[in-house]
């Protein structure tokens, strides 16, 4: 267990805290494994009726702890990344029912901002920036995001946030439909959680039919599947590693040197 995800229900909104700020709440895979375990119980919990994602700190979250993924890279085991607890949490998301909400300020890379592709309300500073530098670590598209992010924005934004790591800020993420709406940093947690407040009096069951309705669970989840495949291979790669030292290092990568 790892309080670095806080969890708390209340009202029949489960909220689900990054709180790593230390680490610009970066992902472990304790804190993916606490993630996935409570997307499992909200399902199954007539307590909960809505999920809301926020954070501590000055970031909604940098993404997968890189120390993680280079320690996978320097590792003899082969397993895929769906075998993970980051695979677990990325096919709750997929299969979820229950309305997912999130309140992103700040950073929000790679997962923090694919996540956020599988949430049904997102409200984001004006301030915030989303980053999916997925290419800049030698590493490819996960959590479906090569299907949801171009089918969303189109695929030359897309195809500029994924190759050249573009950033989008949180006015860009509402004006191209990634948010539903952005807002002075101080005033996103108070309206993220007063929306869910108001959704989780909603009727649930029109909700989730709702939401089955409009989305493909099955073909997301295969295409994590997919996409999963690439990733551990490109996780081993030489490219990979040196991306990993250059950030340790702080320094910027020099692909030359691996061909
Ligand atoms: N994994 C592990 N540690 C991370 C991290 C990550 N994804 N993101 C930030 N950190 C750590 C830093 O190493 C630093 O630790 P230290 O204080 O022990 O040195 C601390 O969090 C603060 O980060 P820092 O880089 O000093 O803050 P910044 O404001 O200059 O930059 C980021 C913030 C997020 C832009 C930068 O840290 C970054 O690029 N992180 C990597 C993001 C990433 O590529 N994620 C994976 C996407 S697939």
């Amino acid at each position: 267990m790892t309080d670095h995800i806080l969890v708390a229900v209340q009202d029949g909104v489960m909220t689900l805290t990054f709180n790593r700020p230390d680490k610009k709440n970066a992902i472990t895979d304790a804190m993916y494994g606490v993630l996935a375990d409570s997307l499992v119980a909200a399902e199954k919990d007539p307590a909960v009726r809505v999920v809301l994602f926020n954070s501590r700190g000055d970031s909604f979250t940098s993404g997968n702890d890189l120390s993680d993924f280079a320690a996978q890279n320097a590792s003899q085991d082969t397993g895929a990344r769906g075998e993970r607890n980051v695979g677990r949490f990325l096919k709750a998301l997929a299969h979820a029912k229950k309305p997912l909400v999130a309140s992103v300020r700040g950073l929000a890379v790679g997962v923090g901002t694919t996540m956020l592709l599988h949430c049904d309300l997102v409200y984001i500073a004006d301030t915030a920036k989303l980053t999916v530098p997925f290419v800049n670590l030698a590493l490819v598209p996960e959590a479906a995001s090569s299907l949801t992010l171009p089918s969303r924005i189109g695929h030359a934004r897309a195809y500029a946030m994924f190759a050249l790591g573009e950033a989008v800020d949180g006015r860009k993420a509402e004006a191209w439909g990634i948010a539903n709406e952005a807002l002075p940093e101080d005033e996103v947690d108070a309206r993220a959680l007063h929306i869910a407040q108001a959704l989780a009096k909603r009727p649930l069951g029109a909700l989730t039919v709702t939401k089955g309705l409009m989305r493909d669970a099955e073909q997301l989840a295969a295409r994590m599947d997919e996409e999963g495949a690439h990733f551990a291979a490109r996780l081993k790669s030489p490219e990979a590693a040196e991306a990993f030292a250059a950030f340790a290092q702080r320094r910027p990568a020099d692909f030359s040197k691996v061909g």
